[in-house]
């Protein structure tokens, strides 16, 4: 029997993720039907308190199963009463707290593991980003999680990896022959990643302003889609290869002297929990290269951001023009690009030169779409969480982010900080997309 443990249980992650991917992974026998759920706050909740928000984010899962333990990871009596209400085979701690509590929570961990005399491999650690702020809280967080749990026991959560369409890009390049011969420098103009969205950052002032674009998403959702579009291929799916490909990539990225964009929509200061004057970027652009001999000189654009026209996330990766096309009359300045979205759909398109229909002998752009949504038997979503929650289950760490990686990254994401810093804050209108001057 394992039970879930979810430390920040009245929080926002808890009820809009993870209940909800608990729920199907419980309601289609995915988690034995025996799993139990602790949620642990700081709110003095009683058990069904918390039922209750249970029942509103995952209707299917049997109230029973469910309890609720007070207190904050400070406090030296929790240890003993989380000890107490644990009795299964395996426990999976989840952090979805604010990072500032996460040494706390990890000495509390420790704490319950030695009073409820948890035996070795029974217990795993799950630690949501971001992963500290830069490379000197990273390695202190990895210091903590010595001292404490130990790293054997820790899975750094992106749940960018999971996602469906990053996964593909994986399946398209390292089972298909097509794909070989193209994903190099000598076929590839340039590789875009971005994760672009609509929404601003309402009800999360306090966070987001201590965080910014680069820490909040592309220290690790943008590189890591960049990654499996990038990495050597592992050889095997195990989990220390894909880490050391994924790594490999984080280490060789170098930060172009061009091409970057700090900026800030306009009314974000206005936003409750954002101090006043804050400089803190809503959007940024960055540059890049991998010195690596397969991506040398090839542009790679990072761009995400707030408030911007559409929500639209995903990978562009543009083909050098062929000189070998037959274009007979216009149109010559098309490109291919292989595009794999995560947002707003989950949808893979090929666009390439194909025949255009009638008499005439010339080109046009086609499009070959895949789509997830078109092969679901139901309504499609996004099951992300659900796979970082399976993976923990069945112990499998290759779709978390590894010690070294999340170092390379941070390492890059320092200079790309330090970069970003030396460029003026430009203020951008609300659902228009900031540009580059150059
Ligand atoms: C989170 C970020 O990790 O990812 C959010 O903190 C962002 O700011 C979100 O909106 C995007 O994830 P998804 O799955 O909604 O694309």
């Amino acid at each position: 029997m394992s039970t879930f443990v979810f430390f920040g249980a009245s929080g926002d992650l808890v009820a809009k993720k993870l209940l909800p991917a608990m729920n199907r992974l419980l309601k289609d026998g995915s988690l034995p039907s025996d799993t139990k759920i602790i949620g642990v706050s700081r709110k003095s909740w009683s058990d069904d308190d918390f039922r209750e928000v249970v029942l509103r984010h995952a209707p299917d899962i049997v109230p029973a199963s469910v309890s609720f333990v007070s207190g904050d990871v400070h406090d030296v009596v929790l240890p003993e009463r989380l000890a107490k209400a644990l009795s299964g085979q395996q426990s999976i701690f989840y952090l979805a707290l604010s990072s500032t509590l996460y040494v706390g929570a990890l000495s509390c961990i420790a704490e319950t593991i030695k009073r409820g005399d948890m035996p070795d491999g029974s217990v795993r650690i799950a630690i949501e980003k971001p992963f500290g702020r830069n490379t000197d809280e990273a390695a202190e967080l990895d210091d903590a999680i010595d001292r404490t749990v130990g790293e054997a026991n820790v899975f750094r959560v992106d749940h960018y990896i999971q996602k469906e369409s990053v996964q593909n890009i994986l399946a398209y390049r390292f089972s298909n022959e097509l794909f070989g011969g193209v994903w190099n420098e000598r076929a590839t103009a340039r590789i875009e990643v971005f994760l672009h969205e609509a929404h601003t950052i309402n009800g999360r002032g306090e966070f987001y302003d201590a965080t910014g674009a680069l820490n909040d998403v592309v220290q690790n959702h943008l590189l890591q889609m960049l990654a499996a579009a990038t990495m050597d291929n592992p050889g095997q799916f195990s989990a220390a290869r894909i880490h050391d490909a994924r790594k490999d990539i984080f280490s060789r990225l170098r930060v172009a002297p061009h091409g970057l964009l700090r900026a800030q929509y306009e009314g974000y200061r206005e936003t409750p929990g954002v101090a006043e004057g804050s400089e803190t970027e809503t959007f940024a652009r960055i540059e890049c290269f991998i010195d690596h001999p397969i991506w040398k000189d090839i542009p790679i654009i990072l761009e995400a951001g707030k408030g911007l026209p559409e929500r639209k996330s995903g990978v562009r990766m543009y083909l050098k023009q062929s000189g070998a096309r037959i274009c007979f009359d216009e149109q010559c300045d098309h490109e291919d690009v292989f595009e794999f979205l995560l947002a707003p759909e989950e949808r893979t398109t090929l666009t390439v030169w194909g025949k255009k229909p009638g008499l005439v002998n010339a080109l046009m752009p086609h499009s070959l779409t895949f789509s997830f949504s078109d092969v679901a038997d139901a309504p499609y979503v996004d099951r992300s969480y659900d796979r970082v929650l399976y993976d923990l289950w069945r112990n499998d760490p290759s779709r978390f982010v590894s010690r070294e990686e999340s170092l390379a990254a941070w390492a890059f994401v320092d200079a790309a900080r330090a970069a970003l810093n030396a460029t003026p804050l430009v203020m951008y209108e609300q659902s228009t997309l900031p540009h580059v001057i150059s």
